[in-house]
């Protein structure tokens, strides 16, 4: 079954390197672009009741700002601890100027 695209926002609304919130469907999203490309991962953070969104790019992971647990932005794998457990991540284009991704219907189940 193929995804529904949702589109969260302009490209140029969002800046290189710089995590922000979008949500698409029933998804909280952590949006990062990086030149033509843009990452998309579950905004709440494995560990704990932060969001990802309101962190840091360091290298090619998203620092939480809670605990400074890490995960890729590729592949939503937890890189540091104490993030041990990954976060979603989802397929992104970008397509006229505006930034779409492709969410599951159904919401991601919360962090504990
Ligand atoms: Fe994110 Fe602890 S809440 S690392």
């Amino acid at each position: 079954m193929t995804e529904p695209w949702y589109p969260i926002g302009a490209a140029d609304d969002f800046f290189d390197d710089t995590p922000m919130p979008a949500q698409a469907g029933e998804h909280a999203l952590c949006v990062v672009r990086r030149g033509n490309h843009v990452f998309a991962l579950a905004d709440w953070c494995s560990h704990g009741n932060a969001r990802l969104s309101e962190g840091f790019v360091e290298g090619d992971d998203v620092e939480c700002p809670f605990h400074q647990g890490r995960f890729c932005l590729r592949t939503g794998v937890a890189t540091v601890a104490p993030a041990t457990e990954p976060v979603a991540t989802y397929p992104t284009k970008i397509q006229n100027g505006t930034v779409w991704v492709a969410v599951p219907s159904a919401p991601a189940p919360a962090a504990d």
